[in-house]
């Protein structure tokens, strides 16, 4: 067998395992073909020696917003995914999005396609976000988003006064994905809870960056997440709550596993790192705060982050994304939004920070390759689960992204020890189109060597980036897989056979 890739002698970490030191992983055709120790390599084959290395999957992450509207000064396709292999993020699946005056999606399709096309460093598929929820749509594009362009999920909102959408809509959409196996994702913030305070805290004058949390509270969250679990369980379909930052929201979907509901959840590295402290004015800069400003927004107590990080652990988070939404601080000419001559006014800031570099190293520094064993907050397979094999397998892509195994794409991340044994997070190391950082000066454990995506090393820390905007291919996916729980449930309290009388 004549390989065109082996890497040697790695530490191989996968979602169940630590492999043993000594294996070499073959690859040919951007393929993992075999795992075995002593593997052959010809003139022709490239060789990594990962002695002392570990390597995990490409990370997938699969909540990336880029050249978005809700993002006016943001990443584009370019920088956004230059940024993601950088970071050791090889597959993204980012956002095409449906205005309320859309009647149908295959023009959007079309637009999200011409930004897209050939700019690319890594691979991506979108998610549709829906916010005018058809019948036509429903009943005729769906299906054919699903079997012909392999998009197999969507993102519902139900706050934000331009995306919401209301029970019965949610409901639509639930009842539609669950017939095609779609996963639905969902927003869940009380939209009325949230327009009621904003309105209180515009009348007494209160709109610096800070009260952005004040505005957003976690019963906000906790009660939309209890509900969007009762829709889907109503419609008895798998959804997956979007960057979740509320133990108690956390809890209801625990609850909600327990009863075998297909209910997944998703958290972002600032609801495990950040705080709300962030959103105060700085001494040279009463604005600064914008630069943390995302929704659901950041928690005011350490034992926020604490309650987040047992729910990574403990297996109710499914996925770790980074919700990248990114808006630069300065914009052209030195402007900033939500400045509106000169008074700050939060809920004119756009809502979202930059992430998709940090996300997979600042996870990866809470394992036991960077971190002493009993200060480790998770497991290496279980950082693997939660970045790469679990948003693959959700969202359709199992079998071939997010996990190594013959078969699979060759999509790696090769982690050396680093020297120094710390690496510190700076915005001029960065490769996003954006100016700021909101980890800067984080001190973490490690950084990617290499970042291979299909057997082609296209981020070496030694010599940046070396892939290009044609590296990344378009990904059509399958159905999403159901992670925890089953379909077929019976929602609690209807009768066995009361629903054919609807249904
Ligand atoms: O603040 C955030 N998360 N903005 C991005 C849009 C979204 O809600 O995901
Ligand atoms: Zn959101
Ligand atoms: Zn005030
Ligand atoms: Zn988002």
């Amino acid at each position: 067998m004549d390989f065109d890739l082996v890497i040697r002698n790695g530490v191989i970490v996968t979602a169940s395992e630590v492999l043993p030191p000594g294996l070499d992983i073959g690859c040919r055709d951007g393929k993992i073909v075999c795992i075995g120790a002593g593997l052959p390599s010809s003139a022709s084959t490239q060789v990594i020696d990962a002695e002392g290395a570990y390597i995990t999957p490409g990370g997938v992450d699969s909540h990336v917003h880029l050249a978005q509207a809700n993002a006016p000064t943001g990443d584009g396709w370019e920088t956004g995914t230059r940024s993601a292999i950088a970071g050791g993020t090889t597959t993204i699946i980012a956002f095409a999005s449906q205005q309320k005056s859309d009647a149908s999606l295959f023009p959007v399709l079309e637009e999200y396609n011409k930004t897209s096309r050939d700019q690319s460093y890594c691979d991506y598929s979108y998610h549709f976000i829906l916010t005018n929820p058809t019948k036509e749509i429903l009943r005729d594009e769906l299906p054919v988003m699903a079997h012909e362009h392999g998009i197999t999920s969507v993102k519902l909102y139900m706050t934000y006064e331009i995306m919401k959408l209301n029970d019965r809509e949610v409901l639509d959409i639930l009842f539609a994905c669950k017939a095609l196996g779609m996963t639905t994702m969902i927003h869940a913030e009380s939209h009325d809870m949230i327009s009621l305070i904003i309105e209180g805290l515009e009348r007494n004058k209160h709109t610096e960056p800070y009260y952005h949390a004040i505005a957003r509270p976690r019963i906000a969250e906790d009660e939309a997440s209890y509900r969007a679990i009762s829709l889907a369980e109503f419609a008895d379909a798998p959804m997956l709550i979007v960057h979740m930052s509320s133990e108690v929201a956390l809890a209801h979907v625990r609850d909600a596993q327990t009863r075998l509901l297909p209910i997944h959840a998703e958290t972002c590295p600032q609801y495990l790192f950040l705080l709300s402290e962030r959103l105060k004015a700085d001494p040279h800069d009463h604005f600064a705060g914008a630069k943390h400003v995302c929704s659901p927004p950041l928690r005011h107590d350490p034992k926020d982050l604490e309650g987040l990080w047992r729910n990574v652990a403990n297996g109710t988070v499914t996925t770790f994304s980074s919700d990248h939404a990114a808006t630069k601080y300065f914009a052209e000419g030195g402007k900033r939004l939500g400045l509106v001559d000169g008074i700050p006014r939060f809920s004119k800031i756009p809502n979202g920070l930059p992430g998709v570099e940090t996300r997979v190293p600042l996870l990866f520094s809470q394992t036991p390759a960077c971190v002493p064993p009993e200060k480790a907050r998770l497991s290496l397979p279980r950082f693997v689960q939660l970045t790469a094999t679990n948003p693959a397998k959700l969202y359709g892509l199992g079998g071939r992204k997010g996990s190594i195994a013959p078969g699979y794409d060759a999509d790696f991340i090769i982690w050396h020890p680093s020297d120094k044994g710390i690496c510190t997070i700076q915005q001029k190391n960065l490769h996003h189109d954006i100016d700021y950082t909101p980890y800067e000066g984080m001190e973490i454990g490690n950084w990617p060597r290499y970042t291979i995506l299909r057997g082609q090393v296209v981020w070496d820390q030694a010599k940046g980036i070396i892939g290009t905007m044609k590296c990344g291919q378009w990904l059509k996916r399958g159905r999403g897989e159901v992670l925890v729980g089953k379909t077929g449930n019976l929602p609690r309290g209807m009768l066995e056979d009361e629903r054919k009388y609807w249904l």
